[in-house]
């Protein structure tokens, strides 16, 4: 198929690309780099010696959508594009349902116009709120996303449900994530934030790399194991395998679903700690502190769903995601 990818040069679409091309797929690639650089096509070409076509543009240009959509006559789109950082979305609100709200129905529309009637969108366990029980599955209700960000997901899935109500023949699949970490393991792309990280493993890889100081942990006293958040972990290579399966999907079922994509394993703070820990063969500093404002204790998902309709199943573990994530901080250490 011939697809497009907005936010095609961040760190998801980048790894996303890879899998594509390598399944014989076209990528092109759509982005207004607000939170990319247009060095990542030459590292995909590095690593799949082919090139994707990249267009700079905005999701909310519908007049410059229309225009890609029709030059490389694309079949399916995978929406990556948006703001994600939960902080600033609570500063600036209308900025994200701008971009994220605004640019998603500018999308759809010029979709539409084009006769385009397959997505795969990047939704996130941020739909959920806070859990009722665990592990997550999708038939359980949506809960309260904490911040507007998370509220931009659950009401893109919802527009979503309703376009899929009013055209019969569209495809929607929303990939909710859980929490996305590591590299490919070329350490070509990868994770890689500008200023002070608010994620927990791209802050870990620049204390390991000497950049920042201590690890701060955000509380020690959750109802859980050891004290420390829990999340389920999966390696950004996993997490792009389950959109060239659910393009595949999206091809045979016309309708909407919503697909967990995470290993159904929780991994704490402490534990992560110690996996990077063993990945680059030294102690890290940390710090106990507050708890984050908004952080819930613990989330890990079934991902039963994701393999009855995809045929799809996380394989790397934790190991593996530190040890990626360490090759690409190493990688971009040096090159600095
Ligand atoms: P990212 O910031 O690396 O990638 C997003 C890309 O979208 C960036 O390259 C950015 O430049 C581009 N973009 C933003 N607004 C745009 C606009 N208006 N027009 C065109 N391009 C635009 O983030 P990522 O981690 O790769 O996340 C990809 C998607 O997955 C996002 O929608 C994010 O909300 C979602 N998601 C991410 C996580 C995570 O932890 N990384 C978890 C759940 C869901
Ligand atoms: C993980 C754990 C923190 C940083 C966020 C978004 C979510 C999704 C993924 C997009 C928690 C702890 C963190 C640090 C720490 N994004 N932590 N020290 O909060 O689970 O999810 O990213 O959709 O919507 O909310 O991820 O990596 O920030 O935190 O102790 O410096 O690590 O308290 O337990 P989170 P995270």
């Amino acid at each position: 198929m011939k697809v497009l990818l907005t936010g095609g040069t961040g760190f998801i679409g980048s790894h996303t690309a890879v899998c594509l091309i390598e399944s014989g797929h076209t990528a092109v690639l759509y982005d207004n780099l607000s939170n990319s650089k247009p060095e990542v096509v030459d590292a995909i070409e590095t690593i799949t010696g082919a090139r994707p076509a990249f267009v700079e543009g905005d999701i909310r240009d519908g007049a410059k959508l229309v225009e890609t959509l029709k030059a490389y006559e694309i079949d399916a789109v995978i929406h990556f594009a948006g703001l994600k950082a939960v902080g600033e979305s609570v500063e600036k609100p209308l900025l994200y349902y701008d971009n994220n709200i605004a640019g998603t129905v500018t999308l759809l529309q010029a979709m539409k116009e084009c006769g385009v009637n397959k997505l795969i969108f990047s939704s996130s366990s941020t739909v959920y709120g806070t859990p009722v029980s665990l592990p997550l599955t999708e038939d359980m209700p949506t809960g309260t996303p904490t911040n507007p960000y998370g509220r931009t997901k659950l009401m893109i899935e919802e527009i979503l449900r309703d376009l899929c109500e009013a055209q019969p023949e569209f495809a929607a699949v929303c990939l909710r994530y859980f929490n996305p970490i590591g590299a490919h393991d070329s350490g070509l792309i990868g994770e890689d934030p500008n200023g002070i990280p608010n994620n927990l493993l791209p802050y870990v890889a620049r204390v390991a790399s000497g950049k920042l100081e201590y690890v701060r942990v955000f509380g020690d006293d959750y109802p859980t194991p050891d004290g420390t958040g829990v999340r389920d972990y999966i390696h950004v290579v996993d997490l792009a395998r389950g959109h060239v399966d659910a393009l595949t999907y999206a091809e045979n079922h016309a309708g909407w679903e919503a697909i967990n994509l995470g290993t159904g394993r929780g991994s704490s703070v402490l534990e992560v700690i110690a996996a990077f820990e063993k990945a680059c063969g030294k102690k890290l500093p940390y710090k106990v502190l507050q708890r984050r404002a908004g952080d819930i204790a613990a989330n890990w998902c079934c991902p039963d769903k994701a393999e009855k309709l995809l045929g799809w199943k996380a394989q790397y573990g934790i190991a593996e995601m530190c040890s990626s994530s360490w090759k690409f901080e190493r990688m971009h250490t040096q090159a600095k």
